[in-house]
């Protein structure tokens, strides 16, 4: 012992204090194929000035965009469209229109990058004329005439290659309704990722910009969760298991991760988790101001999530984590 030293009986930091010793004794990391990359796609490609860095795809761009995504060992993508307001009406016709053009991207996500696991998300919101998620009647989410679009639609992704659908709607019974029609149309081994815990965030903004699918009236309070309640999420957990998802989803992630951590402690099927658009924005904008230093922030905010029980990680760092990943 040193001269000014005391006796100190447990040092923490000993286990800390070289570089090797640090790395063996990670309890969690976040590697490539824990992320999943949303992707807009849409007539053509445009920058989205609210989320620094992402774009609405072209067909054609989207095409080397995910032989990209593919050859940096990610797990899959998400695919969202973005449609002219001329496309749009009350029950999302659009969405269920066989050939549409999230069908067609999914197709050809499935033959340039084979390699990766495509998502598609499930909801009347980039359809419908009202932006709302569901079926819109008298000023109210109509919850059951919503279901058999739901299923329609996933049958329809589906057809088109999709290897999960994931419904994001936040009706009740979806995924139900959804695991029969996908059953009853041969397609049995077609996952469902449900957004089980979807709260009503205002961290969605920029997503809304992308799409420029903001409610035309009101908020989605009345589908979404509010972000006061945790025991709801274990509710919506278990009729989620008993309806039949093959993943359940928290969404968003920071500021979620109470609930990223209790679901992962009681659901028996892996938990995903969104650090959706206002999270990502948010850290761009620091980012862009040189307040926060970015290749530590993202590691930090993803590593994050995984240590709070997350199994896979929907985020739009996905390709640029991976690209910095060694
Ligand atoms: C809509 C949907 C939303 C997101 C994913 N699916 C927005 C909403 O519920 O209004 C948000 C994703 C993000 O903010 O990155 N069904």
């Amino acid at each position: 012992m040193s001269d000014n030293s005391v006796s100190i009986l447990r040092r923490p930091r000993r286990n800390r204090s070289q570089s090797r010793l640090r790395d063996g004794l990670k309890e969690s990391s976040v590697r490539p194929a824990h992320l999943v990359q949303p992707l807009f796609v849409a007539k053509e490609t445009a920058n989205i000035v609210s989320m620094p860095g992402q774009k609405r795809f072209s067909l054609e761009d989207l095409a080397q965009e995910v032989q990209e995504l593919e050859s940096l060992g990610l797990m899959g993508v998400c695919l969202f469209p973005a449609l002219d307001d001329d496309l749009k009406d009350r029950v999302g016709s659009e969405g269920v229109r066989p050939g549409n053009l999230l069908c067609k991207a999914i197709a050809l996500v499935k033959e340039k990058a084979p390699g990766l696991v495509v998502f598609t998300d499930v909801a009347l919101d980039p359809y419908s004329s009202d932006g709302h998620d569901g079926v819109v009647r008298d000023g109210e989410i109509k919850n059951d005439e919503t279901l058999d679009i739901l299923a329609q639609m996933s049958v329809l992704h589906a057809q088109a290659g999709a290897d999960f659908v994931a419904p994001s709607d936040m009706m009740d019974g979806r995924v139900e309704s959804i695991r029969l029609a996908l059953d009853d149309a041969g397609f049995c081994d077609v996952g469902i990722l449900s957004y089980t815990a979807k709260y009503a965030s205002a961290l969605y903004g920029p997503f809304r910009d992308a799409l420029d699918s903001a409610p035309k009236f009101g908020d989605k309070k009345t589908y979404q969760m509010d972000p006061a309640n945790s025991k709801e999420a274990l509710l919506e957990l278990e009729l989620d298991i008993n309806e039949g998802a093959d993943m359940v989803m928290v969404k968003p992630g920071s500021y979620y991760q109470d609930i990223v951590y209790s679901l992962s402690q009681n659901s028996p099927v892996p938990v995903a988790v969104y650090q959706v658009s206002g999270e990502y924005s948010m850290q761009c904008a620091a980012i862009e101001k040189g307040w926060l230093e970015k290749v530590s922030l993202i590691t930090e905010s993803l590593l994050s999530l995984r240590r709070s029980g997350a199994s896979i990680i929907f985020t739009y760092w996905a390709k640029e984590f991976s690209k910095a990943f060694k």
